[in-house]
């Protein structure tokens, strides 16, 4: 009981409460972080933020890890994203980066003998935000010596399975379930499935290539399309109004439309279909189509059909939409490993390939002729961790021979000069006796978005940026005084207002 009350420091009218939990806009939010970080979910979530990464520390350091730092002052580490620079006020012209990873560090740590390296570290990316998208967030990042994929991932299993039960008394499976890419985009037109919506994509391409429907047929026959049909069990009662709004979703990813058909009655045949496109197939690849998707009555079968880019973007979000408007996501975790990617993937913008993991992922052919002739056939020796439909963390066994590291280089439009020019003291460090290796990063604060059930890893971020890449509390980023500028040899084009 309190006897007594001292005042020790006053306080004006607050501006947002800080008892509670009523929904309060963003902005006034991070603007008064000070206050919001006294609210009871986003304080637990911070503490939570704190457990785990000492409970990361001594789980690495108990498994023969050592934390080693490595500079946030830096040139280039190539991770597909925009780098952050930093003018040099003493190299006139030229610019330190902001790491996006610290990937070609670790690699050199395994080459200087530390051969098992873990880090939590501050990575920096000039990217479009997102929900689960932050320009600085933190990694657990881990290299290794001598593993190879499997010994790599099972140690990340067993990581993320002991933060789970200690921390919140979940058991996770054991072994995680793993799929290939491919598997994961024909059947979920994407390469992090949420495994918790029983929804799947079908081809059918096949059965649509000699109608007279072109919508279909075209698409059908082209070896860079997909027709898709996607069965939605008891979507017979979706209205009018609510498919539009689907076909809407749809047209943001470049679906030109989103045909259906709706099983009223199946004993009825025809007649019992109601659909927009029937009336353009035949009666007999009509009924092929609902026996491949088994489809009973009162569902509803979408369709999907164009460039596969398209129709795994649209599919596959929509897959996620109805999942959610329906109600059909499953309580629990479903972890998925997803192997085998493509080493790379062709960037029509720019016209030549892109690496679809970073430039140093091992393939998994050894062989340089056969890479160089059939890069489009490779696959990495690359892998994702997925949890319930987001990628909480990535890594690979990288390569350690020069000649193929040249080689992928070639292969990405980096010629021996440029690669000698940017990453000349990996080429030199991978002629000097380098040991196989590989490792992983976890992208800690989705790690804790996902643990605290928080919708924004802005919410597990004591300070975090807004959308646009701003922070409202310390007002960054901003101008700087006209004196600073020209130690950086730096002149803007216009005034800033
Ligand atoms: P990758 O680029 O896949 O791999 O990044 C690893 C993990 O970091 C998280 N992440 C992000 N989290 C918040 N905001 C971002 N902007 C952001 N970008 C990435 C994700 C992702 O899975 N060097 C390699 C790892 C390796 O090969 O060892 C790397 O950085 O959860
Ligand atoms: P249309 O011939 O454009 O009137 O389209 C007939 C039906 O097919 C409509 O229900 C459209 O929504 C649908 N549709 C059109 N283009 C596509 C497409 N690329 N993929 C799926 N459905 C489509």
């Amino acid at each position: 009981f309190a006897r007594d009350i001292e005042v020790l420091s006053q306080s004006k009218e607050l501006p947002l409460p800080v008892f509670g939990e009523p929904d309060y806009p963003e902005d006034i939010r991070l603007k008064y972080r000070f206050l919001d970080l006294r609210r009871d979910a986003l304080h637990k979530n911070i503490i939570l933020r704190s457990k785990i990464i000492s409970s990361l520390r001594r789980r690495m350091t108990d498994q023969g890890f050592l934390e080693y730092q490595t500079p946030i002052l830096t040139a280039s580490s190539p991770e597909g994203a925009r780098d952050y620079l930093v003018p040099s006020r003493v190299h006139l012209g030229h610019f330190y980066a902001l790491p996006q990873s610290p990937q070609l560090f670790k690699q050199i740590l395994m080459m200087g003998g530390f051969d098992r390296y873990y880090q939590i570290v501050k990575c920096f990316r000039d990217e479009d935000l997102r929900a689960d998208r932050q320009p600085e967030f933190t990694q657990l990042d881990v290299e290794t010596s001598f593993l190879n994929e499997l010994e790599i991932q099972v140690l990340l299993e067993k990581l993320l399975r002991y933060l789970f039960i200690n921390l919140l008394g979940i058991s996770l499976p054991n072994p995680f379930p793993r799929m290939t890419y491919a598997e994961a985009m024909r059947r979920f037109a994407s390469d992090k499935p949420d495994l918790r919506i029983p929804l799947e994509l079908v081809d059918i391409a096949d059965l649509v290539q000699d109608v007279s429907f072109k919508v279909f047929s075209e698409p059908a026959k082209n070896s860079d399309s997909r027709v898709v049909a996607l069965k939605v069990p008891k979507g017979g009662a979706l209205s009018r109004k609510e498919l539009d709004d689907y076909t809407q979703f749809v047209a943001q990813f470049g679906a030109k439309g989103l045909a259906y058909i709706k099983v009223n009655n199946r004993a009825e045949g025809i007649a019992g279909l109601q659909s927009p496109i029937i009336k353009f197939l035949p009666e007999s690849v009509v009924f092929e189509i609902l026996d491949r998707v088994q489809a009973e009555d009162q569902d509803l079968i979408f369709f999907g059909a164009d460039h596969s880019k398209i129709v795994n973007d649209a599919m596959g979000a929509l897959r996620v939409k109805l999942g959610h408007d329906l109600g059909l996501v499953a309580e629990g975790w479903c972890p998925l490993w997803v192997t085998d990617f493509p080493m790379f993937e062709w960037d029509q913008a720019s016209v030549r390939w892109q690496a679809m993991n970073h430039p140093f992922t091992a393939p998994q052919i050894n062989d340089i002729a056969e890479l160089n002739a059939h890069p489009e056939k490779a696959l990495s020796r690359g892998y994702d961790i997925v949890l319930n439909g987001i990628e909480v963390g990535g890594g690979s066994v990288r390569i350690h021979d020069v000649a193929m590291q040249m080689a992928v280089f070639q292969l990405l439009g980096i010629n021996p000069e440029q690669a000698e020019e940017k990453f000349g003291f990996l080429l030199e460090a991978l002629k000097l006796g380098c040991p196989p290796h590989g490792g992983f990063a976890v992208g800690l604060d989705r790690l804790l978005m996902l643990m605290t059930g928080c919708q924004s890893i802005r919410d597990v971020i004591a300070f975090p940026k807004t959308q646009s890449a701003t922070c409202p509390l310390t007002q960054a980023p901003s101008a700087v005084e006209k004196n600073q500028l020209q130690e950086l040899h730096i002149r803007l084009k216009e005034k800033i207002k």
